[in-house]
């Protein structure tokens, strides 16, 4: 299983679609912070979460989830994703995208890479062990975050 990419930027400037459920009932957000890396041994994807999300339900629920990567042609349904609640609309109907039942997930067909991931760790970002002055400025009002942390089990190229 091999995945080159840069790193820095791959969430911060392309985004990707966060999604978590089965084919049944699933919820899909925009998200642009986020990790890879390796710990105990395996190759790992990390987001963070708002408790917040609807997705974040999703995430708590399941055992997978899929961080999917999409050609700039979608950089507005996106944007989309990223500013609508599943709670208020039916935004995986409006977005257009296609969704694409895996196994123990799902991603959607338009995506170029999708890293299915399983759920192996979870804990909140609680703000008394932030040391960072800088990150009080995401939390005045908001909901903290909930970090994933899934193996990588398969990525699945278009
Ligand atoms: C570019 C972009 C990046 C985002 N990144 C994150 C993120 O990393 N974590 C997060 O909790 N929300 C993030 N959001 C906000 C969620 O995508 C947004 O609140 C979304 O509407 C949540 O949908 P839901 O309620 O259906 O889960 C981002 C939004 C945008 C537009």
């Amino acid at each position: 299983m091999k995945f080159e990419t840069d790193i820095f930027s791959v969430f911060d400037k392309k985004w990707a679609l966060l999604t978590a459920g089965n084919k049944d009932s699933f919820n899909t957000m925009t998200v642009s912070w986020g990790g890879m890396g390796t710990i105990w041994g395996k190759p790992v994807a990390t987001v963070y979460v708002r408790t917040s999300r609807y997705t974040h339900e999703f995430m708590d629920r399941e055992g997978y989830f899929t961080v999917s990567f999409y050609p700039e042609e979608y950089r507005k349904v996106l944007g989309v994703l990223g500013s609508k609640s599943g709670r208020d609309m039916d935004k995986m109907n409006a977005s257009g995208l296609t969704a694409k039942a895996l196994q123990e997930s799902v991603t959607f067909e338009e995506a170029e890479i999708t890293l299915v991931c399983r759920k192996m760790f979870m804990q909140r970002l609680e703000r008394s062990n932030i040391t960072d002055p800088d990150a009080a400025k995401f939390y005045s009002g908001d909901a903290p975050h909930d970090m994933y942390i899934g193996e990588v089990v398969d990525i699945i190229r278009k």
